[in-house]
């Protein structure tokens, strides 16, 4: 077997046999497959495709291409929420408290950002003193001890998966169906959680950016997941415009703080309460997602879900006094608005453009290297459907850096559209797949 035949059968449209995907994820990881022929590959199979066999071999594969987490050692229903990519996207920071003060232990392993999109470890890193790796044995002694720890994921999980996505990243070749189902279940699966909740992202500001292409994302990757003995459900949900009014890292986390204070803006926080509802019955503590919203809008109202975000802050080192005073957060040290350039309605907010504007304000990295602001990001005044007029303050944009603010708040404002007629409304939750 060698990889030039390997390229060459799937460049022709052809099937690739369990052997041929064994021998390629084994030869990438240990060096003797080069970068440019895994692109080759990663490209044939963009054009043609893998069909349900190739998935689940190329998935069990990467699953199994490095260290697998044992959590046995937790008792009751581990279950794992995954996100496909977004802007503005905090939900991890407000599911994970109000799953785990519900009782559902919960073990996560989180990703950072790259390109437009946000993640949960930059996040979390906004909060002073905050550890993001934390030992094995830690990590349980933590689950069992408050019923919560999020990481970052350990570079021995799934390193196919890691390399690959890397090469997808600068080889025009992730958003294709197959190649993200494996590498989101491969890690997934890897990470030992008994159940888990997906969070599949449909629109502009996503990589599935129509409903027929989110469906069947969906759906594979609930069956990869129900073929390997987990409990596996989607949602497919609106990622048009931004979620919520804050995009960036402290300013996220001080709308999940506020969200779980009972505030916050409506769209994140109905999606927050859908998501904890589907953890929370998956975990079997309600008997059904109603019982589970109930539960969920409880955990808020009670104050528990906070207390539960308080007591994993200070387990992972964090200084949980930024519960109640956001200015031991990183702060921007420039700002500036964006004003309405006409009356109307706000017909569009492209997440997509609004996530690249933040990259620029220095709130995402460009490459994987760089180094992120803190504090850098954008909060919306207004959401799609808004009316406004001409100068009306937008947004506002912040930087630690004068000339990033400039750059970001330029980009942002190419994402705005305006019209005379109200837009129809967006289904923020268009799908379940269970
Ligand atoms: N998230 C992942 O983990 N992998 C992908 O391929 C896309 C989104």
């Amino acid at each position: 077997m060698n990889m030039y035949e390997i390229i060459l059968k799937k460049r022709n449209g052809g099937k690739l046999s369990e052997e041929e995907i064994k021998y390629f994820i084994k030869g990438y990881v240990d060096g003797s497959i080069p970068d440019y022929q895994a692109s080759a590959l990663l490209m044939a199979i963009f054009f043609n495709d893998l069909d349900m066999e190739e998935l689940l071999n190329l998935t069990n594969e990467m699953r199994f291409s490095g260290d697998t987490v044992d959590l046995s050692k937790i008792e009751g229903i581990k279950v794992d929420k995954h996100s496909t990519g977004g802007v503005g996207d905090k939900t991890t920071l407000i599911v994970a408290p109000i799953a785990a003060a519900a009782g559902v232990p919960i073990a996560k392993m989180s990703g950072r950002g790259l390109g437009f999109t946000g993640g949960t470890v930059d996040k979390m890193e906004s909060i002073p003193d905050f550890k993001t790796t934390l030992k094995p044995d830690e990590f349980l002694n933590q689950v069992n001890n408050i019923g919560i720890a999020v990481i970052g994921q350990s570079g021995h999980i799934t390193p196919a998966d890691k390399k690959i996505y890397a090469l997808r990243d600068v080889t025009a070749t992730v958003d294709k169906m197959p190649l993200i189902a494996s590498s989101i279940m491969s890690k997934k699966l890897a990470a030992g959680s008994d159940a888990i909740v997906l969070d599949v992202k449909c629109g502009k500001g996503a990589f599935m950016q129509n409903i027929d292409d989110a469906t069947s994302l969906a759906d594979t990757m609930v069956k990869i997941g129900n073929l390997a003995g987990r409990k596996t459900v989607a949602v497919i949900t609106d990622m048009n415009q931004p979620l919520g009014d804050a995009i960036g890292n402290s300013l996220e986390v001080i709308e999940s703080i506020e969200v779980l204070k009972g505030n916050g803006p409506k769209d994140i926080k109905e999606l927050s309460l859908r998501l904890s509802a589907i953890m929370i019955t998956l975990g079997k503590k309600a008997k059904d997602y109603d019982e589970g919203y109930e539960i969920a809008k409880e955990m808020i109202s009670s104050g528990k879900a906070l207390e539960k975000l308080g007591q994993f802050i200070k387990a992972q080192g964090g200084d949980e006094k930024v519960l109640y005073d956001y200015s031991l957060f990183p702060q921007p040290k420039y700002e500036k608005v964006l004003t309405a350039k006409e009356d109307g309605y706000i017909y569009e907010i492209d997440a997509m453009g609004i996530g690249m504007a933040s990259q620029k304000l220095g709130a995402g990295r460009r490459t994987k290297e760089e180094d992120i602001d803190l504090a850098a990001g954008i909060m919306l005044n207004y959401k799609v459907g808004d009316k406004v007029k001409k100068g009306d303050v937008l947004l506002t944009c912040y930087s630690s850096d004068e000339a990033k603010l400039a750059e970001g708040l330029e980009e942002a404002e190419k994402a705005y559209v305006y019209k005379d007629a109200k837009p129809e409304d967006n289904e923020l939750i268009k799908k379940v797949i269970d």
